[in-house]
């Protein structure tokens, strides 16, 4: 076995809870469209379906909160077996609906898992991850969370031809598969050597790193150099520091609550939801309203969100957050606003009430096609940066103390986030149209603003060391790659001078405790 191969394995079974997320985001959006299931439940209406569908956001709304305090107090992998079983529950539930009323509570039950799982498994990856390789790990559950996307829209569409209500049931209870196998597997994963730490379980935490980091050598230098940190580290922040919730929002931890909620919440309004889940009703608009050609399209609008992922698993810990979220901006909001003025010609050309103007001179079947070109590629650029970016930068910036509070606060953020840009976007795809993505280019600026000043690169720094970060500045250019001629504060400049910047470069361990030194 390789030295890596431990690694891969515990990130890669846990981003099975990734592929449920994705799985429960991407199933309903043709289940609702299917006869069978219309019938059954008595033709819905859009209020109705409304409910059907969020009550999933919902629930992952309310698991998310909760697992906070479940995953500091049972652990980290305790709370990735409860969530697979509260899954396998729900799964089973909205398989079995007779009624409304029983598929709305299994779908709520569905998204509490989902909470459990979105918010605990980024958290695991990282505190299980090297500091060299924490990015793609993590990078591994917004991968599967792809996949999951992807595997909904073939199984809808393979289940379409099904003439029964195994129509809309196969897709619901097929979910039970993963989450059994997320089940059975995470028997063999080991606690998160950070929450062995800090409940005193050291030596456990000892094997556990040999484990992951050396063949099992738990006695080998580096593993006994990585456990000083953590631990060192740790019993600081219990001497001296409160674990509660309002330490979120006292310094030196607001601006990570603020930045951390902030990038979930620039996650969504991205508009990648409006695109994964209301393509088809745009599709539609541009003059492609077969469900062959709907289905086609969707699976390549899957197939692209998986590709474009690779780059960020393979090379995010190269290019660094910031850089990859930068560029990835940039190219969202040069794609959105082709597309605006895409679409903006294709109503003029084709609404004969319409007043406006046709920008682009394109026959409308062209300005159609490369619409549909322009969508994919703002999933392109959304996939390498702001989906793994998302999930990546609040699992790594807290403090061993908070980060479990933490990342249940800012997947809660992600979720209602959510829940507002799904609810609102077959509104607003209605009343404004192009508009929408004119909204969505000028929210995308604002993003790039905001990280371009405040958020610190964190690629190839310990999870311990991210306090210097943020000791005393509130902007982002206090690393060592920062521009010379930007203010740097005196103890953070003091602190990178005495040997973390090198360490930063090389990814190697570094000697004193940077966090205990930063304190003092
Ligand atoms: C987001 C989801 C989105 C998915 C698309 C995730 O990172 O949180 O809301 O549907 O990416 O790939």
């Amino acid at each position: 076995m390789k030295k890596d191969t431990p690694k891969y394995i515990v990130s890669g079974i846990t981003a099975l809870g990734g592929l449920l997320f994705g799985y429960d985001i991407g199933i309903m959006s043709s289940i609702q469209q299917m006869e069978h299931y219309n019938a059954y439940f008595n033709y819905p209406d859009a209020l109705t379906t409304g409910i059907i569908v969020s009550s999933l956001t919902i629930g992952c709304f309310v698991g998310s909160l909760l697992s906070g305090p479940l995953a500091d107090r049972f652990s980290r992998k305790l709370t990735i077996v409860l969530g697979a079983m509260v899954c396998t529950a729900g799964a089973a539930i909205t398989y079995g609906s007779i009624n409304r009323a029983m598929l709305i509570s299994g779908r709520f039950i569905n998204g509490v898992s989902i909470g459990f799982l979105s918010s605990v498994v980024p958290m695991y990856q990282s505190e299980t991850s090297p500091p060299a390789s924490r990015g793609r790990m993590v990078s591994l559950q917004q991968w599967a969370i792809t996949w999951g996307i992807f595997i909904a829209f073939g199984i809808d569409y393979g289940c379409s031809y099904i003439p029964s209500a195994r129509q809309f049931r196969l897709p619901l209870g097929l979910q039970i598969v993963p989450s059994i196998a997320l089940l059975c597997t995470m028997a063999f994963m080991p606690f998160s050597p950070r929450w062995l730490v800090a409940h005193d379980h050291i030596s456990d935490a000892r094997q556990v790193l040999g484990r992951l980091r050396t063949y099992g050598h738990a006695s080998a230098p580096e593993v006994a150099e990585e456990l000083r940190l953590i631990h060192q580290t740790i019993a600081y922040e219990r001497e001296n520091k409160s674990s509660s919730y309002w330490e979120l929002l006292k310094f030196p931890n607001r601006r990570r609550t603020l930045l951390g909620c902030g990038m979930q919440f620039m996650q969504q309004f991205t508009g990648i939801n409006t695109l994964m889940l209301y393509a088809p009703t745009i599709f539609r608009d541009m003059g492609f309203g077969s469900v062959q050609s709907i289905a086609l399209f969707q699976a390549i609008n899957g197939l692209v969100n998986v590709s474009l992922t690779v780059p960020a698993i393979i090379w995010i810990d190269k290019w660094g957050r910031r850089r990859t979220l930068l560029i990835g901006t940039v190219l969202i909001i040069t794609f959105y606003m082709i597309l605006a003025l895409l679409m903006r010609s294709y109503t003029a050309l084709t609404d004969a009430n319409s007043h406006e103007t046709v920008i682009i001179n394109m026959s409308a079947r062209n300005l159609g096609i490369v619409s549909i070109i322009m969508i994919y590629l703002v999933v392109a650029s959304f996939a390498f940066s702001w989906g793994p970016c998302g999930w990546l930068i609040p699992s790594e910036i807290f403090p061993t103390h908070l980060r479990a509070k933490a990342n249940s606060l800012t997947t809660g953020t992600n979720w209602i986030s959510n829940f507002v840009v799904t609810l609102t976007s077959p509104v607003l795809l209605e009343a404004i149209g192009w508009k929408l993505f004119m909204a969505y280019s000028i929210i995308m600026a604002g993003n790039f603003v905001i990280i371009y000043l405040f958020l610190p690169e964190t690629k190839n720094m310990t999870l311990e060391e991210m306090d210097i970060l943020f000791m005393d500045t509130v902007w982002a250019f206090n690393a060592p790659w920062m521009p010379s001629w930007m203010p740097v504060p005196k103890k953070t400049r003091a602190l990178l001078n005495s040997g973390v910047a090198a360490h930063l470069e090389t990814g190697t361990a570094h000697n004193a405790n940077p966090i205990v030194a930063a304190h003092q």
